[in-house]
């Protein structure tokens, strides 16, 4: 979005407090509760979320480019989201001062001021996740509350995400990749096909050029899931086996969410990517 900058906007401004809104910016990190930490844990929170508009930015920048057929641009792109998840992972260390003696008193002050709250109620982080593929509808349920950002994940839920444009990308260059694999319900789960893994396969055989693409995906998916053990981590670390927003214990909800990886093919496809050579102790995948 581009503005235009009025008299009103450059009272008591320089350029730079102008251009990169520092009043505003430093205004908005409002404490409740006097704990020391809260200021970082609200900075560090702030900043991923800054983050994560960055990566939807950059994710759909890469389904418009993928839709001209223009692989340059899409995989550059996708570089950047790749790049922009080292500074965003390494946040979690700013964190990791924590231990329940700091966050339960917080999680008090704050339930009984603003409400019950969960970070599913983070609307930018379900956006990103969409784009990744990743389809739960019953996520859009926590923002009944905010009926334009309901509306906002709604319609990203129902249109096709990054995956699905590579796929259709895939195809377009007579990958044999089915039609129904890109041109479906896209708010439905996305279900993996052997079909994408023989793609995926003859792509890494034949197709340098959309190997690259393949394993900046993969890069993307392996920054995604550092962020999430990371976070696991700081949960078992603040939090230990004490139950959460759903009631039963934090962890055990949160640890098979790791298994969520985004574009499936790319990981799975690799049983059947490469002949072993003679004496590789690694079996033969099952034909
Ligand atoms: C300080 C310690 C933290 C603890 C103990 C914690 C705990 C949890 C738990 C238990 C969940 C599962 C849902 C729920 O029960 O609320 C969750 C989800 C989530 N948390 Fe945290 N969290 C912490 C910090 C953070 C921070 C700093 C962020 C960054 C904004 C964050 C972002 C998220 C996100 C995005 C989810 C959804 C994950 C998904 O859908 O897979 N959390 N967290």
């Amino acid at each position: 979005m581009t503005v235009t900058i009025t008299e009103e906007d450059r009272f008591e401004q320089t350029p730079y407090s102008m251009w990169l809104q520092t009043e505003k910016l430093h205004s908005i990190q409002r404490t409740l509760t006097g704990h020391p930490g809260e200021y970082s844990f609200i900075v560090n929170c702030q900043v991923m979320e800054l983050y994560w508009s960055l990566i939807v930015r950059e994710l759909q920048a890469a389904q418009a480019h993928l839709r001209q057929n223009d692989l340059l641009k899409a995989q550059q792109a996708l570089r950047r989201v790749v790049d922009a998840h080292e500074p965003l992972n390494a946040t979690w260390r700013s964190l990791s001062w924590m231990t329940p003696l700091d966050l339960l008193p917080m999680l008090g002050v704050i339930g009984t001021t603003l409400g019950r709250d969960t970070a599913l109620q983070g609307w930018i982080y379900r956006h990103m996740v969409y784009l990744f593929g990743i389809k739960q509808k019953e996520q859009l349920e926590h923002f009944k509350p905010q009926p334009r950002r309901w509306q906002q994940l709604n319609e990203a839920l129902s249109a096709p995400s990054l995956y699905d444009d590579v796929l259709a990308f895939l195809h377009h260059e007579k990958l044999p990749v089915p039609r129904g694999q890109f041109e479906r319900d896209f708010a439905e789960p996305y279900k993996p096909s052997p079909e994408v893994e023989r793609a995926w396969q003859i792509a890494y055989d034949e197709r340098p050029e959309i190997k690259v693409l393949g394993e900046t995906l993969a890069d993307i998916a392996e920054e995604f899931t550092t962020w999430k053990y990371r976070h696991l981590m700081l949960t078992r670390r603040t939090l230990g086996s004490r139950n959460a927003y759903f009631g039963v214990s934090g962890i055990a909800w949160l640890t098979p969410t790791l298994e969520e990886i985004p574009f499936p093919e790319l990981f799975s496809a690799r049983t059947f990517i490469g002949d072993p050579p003679a004496g590789c102790p690694v079996g033969k995948a099952k034909e």
